[in-house]
Parts: C-alpha cells; sequence; structure tokens
C-alpha cells in the first residue's frame, strides 16, 4: 500500500487492537508508538534513573526495534515487561521528555518513509505524519475504558481493581493532554469514531470501508 495510517485516542480507546488487525488485514506494517514511550520507561525503571539526562542517555545507548508485533530493547523481547503496572503509572512523565519525543518521532518518520504502515499512537496525525492519507482518532467514555484495561491486566494475571485503573487511565489523559510537547488530540483532518458501543470488529470494519472507499476498491 503507497499510503499511511494514523491512528490517535487515550488510553484503552481500543487503538492498538484495532490497528494491528487493520494492519493485518491490509498487509500493511503496524506500529505501536506508545511501545516506544513503554521500552524507555522500561529501561528507566530497570536502571532506578529518574534524572532526564540519565534517561535521555539510556535511551540514546539503547537500540530500541519492533519487529513482528513484538518489541525489543537491545535484542531482548520486552513486549509483556512493557505493560507492568509499575510502566503504566510511570511512561507518562517519560513521554514528557521533549528530547525523548523528538528522538521517537524521527524513529517513527523514518520507519513511515515507505509508506504502508498503520501507526497508532498520541501525536500520529498531528505530528509524527501530518501528511498521512488516512487519520482516525479513537475515543471512548473512561468507564468503557478502565472496564477493557482491567479485563485486559486481570487476563495476564495483575491484581488491580477498577477503581485504581480508572484513576490511572484519568491521571494518564490529563498529563497526555496537557503537555506542552505534541499533546493528545484530533487532528482537524481526522475521523473521530466513538468506540464505547462498538465491539472491535465494528470499529475495524468501519476503518477498512473508509480507506476502501478512498482506494476506490469495490466493497
Ligand atoms: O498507547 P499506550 O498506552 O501504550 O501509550 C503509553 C504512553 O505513551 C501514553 O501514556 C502516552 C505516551 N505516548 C505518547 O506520548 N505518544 C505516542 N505517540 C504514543 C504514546
Amino acid at each position: 500500500m503507497d499510503f499511511n495510517i494514523a491512528i490517535d485516542g487515550p488510553a484503552g480507546a481500543g487503538k492498538s487492537t484495532v490497528a494491528r488487525i487493520i494492519a493485518e488485514k491490509l498487509n500493511m506494517t503496524y506500529i505501536d508508538t506508545g511501545a516506544m514511550y513503554r521500552a524507555i520507561t522500561l529501561l528507566a525503571i530497570r536502571h532506578n534513573k529518574r534524572d532526564v539526562k540519565d534517561i535521555i542517555e539510556l535511551a540514546n545507548q539503547a537500540q530500541i526495534k519492533l519487529s513482528k508485533g513484538s518489541i525489543y530493547i537491545n535484542d531482548e523481547d520486552v513486549s509483556d515487561a512493557i505493560r507492568s503496572v509499575d510502566v503504566n503509572s510511570e511512561v507518562s512523565k517519560i513521554a514528557r521528555i521533549p528530547e525523548i519525543r523528538l528522538a521517537m518521532v524521527q524513529l517513527q518518520r523514518e520507519m513511515a518513509k515507505n509508506k504502508g504502515v498503520v501507526m497508532d499512537g498520541r501525536d500520529i496525525g498531528t505530528t509524527v505524519l501530518p501528511d498521512a492519507k488516512y487519520k482516525f482518532y479513537l475515543t471512548a467514555n473512561v468507564k468503557e475504558r478502565a472496564l477493557r484495561r482491567h479485563r485486559e491486566m486481570l487476563a495476564k494475571g495483575e491484581k488491580v481493581t477498577l477503581e485504581d485503573i480508572e484513576k490511572e487511565i484519568i491521571r494518564r489523559d490529563h498529563q497526555d493532554t496537557n503537555r506542552d510537547l505534541s499533546p493528545l488530540k484530533a487532528a482537524e483532518d481526522s475521523i473521530i469514531i466513538d468506540t464505547t458501543d462498538k465491539t472491535v470488529q465494528q470499529v475495524v470494519e468501519d476503518i477498512i470501508n473508509i480507506v476502501k472507499r478512498g482506494e476506490g476498491i469495490v466493497l
């Protein structure tokens, strides 16, 4: 495919599940940019670094790679480790550091330069790929997003309460929306989809139909 698809939205709106399926169906490459910020957060936690300068240095030294739906730090598969409660609670702080964002955005643009990617995040349509041919902004109410995250965490055996997850999501939304550099925001030319009462299949179908129509593919 000679176009890119940007999918943005808050935590728990269903972006990554939907983006992964769309990439598969359209034979495109899925890039989870949240996983990149999470990997750096994991590094910072493991090395017990709190200082911005130290975290930037760690990030510069590490090799972060996305491949076939998994994420690696220096060849170690950290796909599960980056979804921990600890990473959840720290990641917004790390994603606010301008030097980290600039480095990630550069990497993300590089990955998308040959087109054919479905990229999900918070600032893809506004900052990373403002020229993406298709831009979607997925959202859902906080209760529903908390429920989804809770189910995911329970399935992984993490012991967390729904109340804690809801608080965490509200806190993260606030931090992501109010940071100075490329905050969470729907691009003006994005299509907003409220997923609160939709199944994953319905959202996937909506997006695929829009893309097919745009590409002149008969449905
Ligand atoms: O989508 P996620 O929950 O895995 O994202 C983790 C965090 O990373 C989220 O709190 C915001 C941040 N993030 C970001 O600032 N920019 C992106 N493009 C993707 C994620």
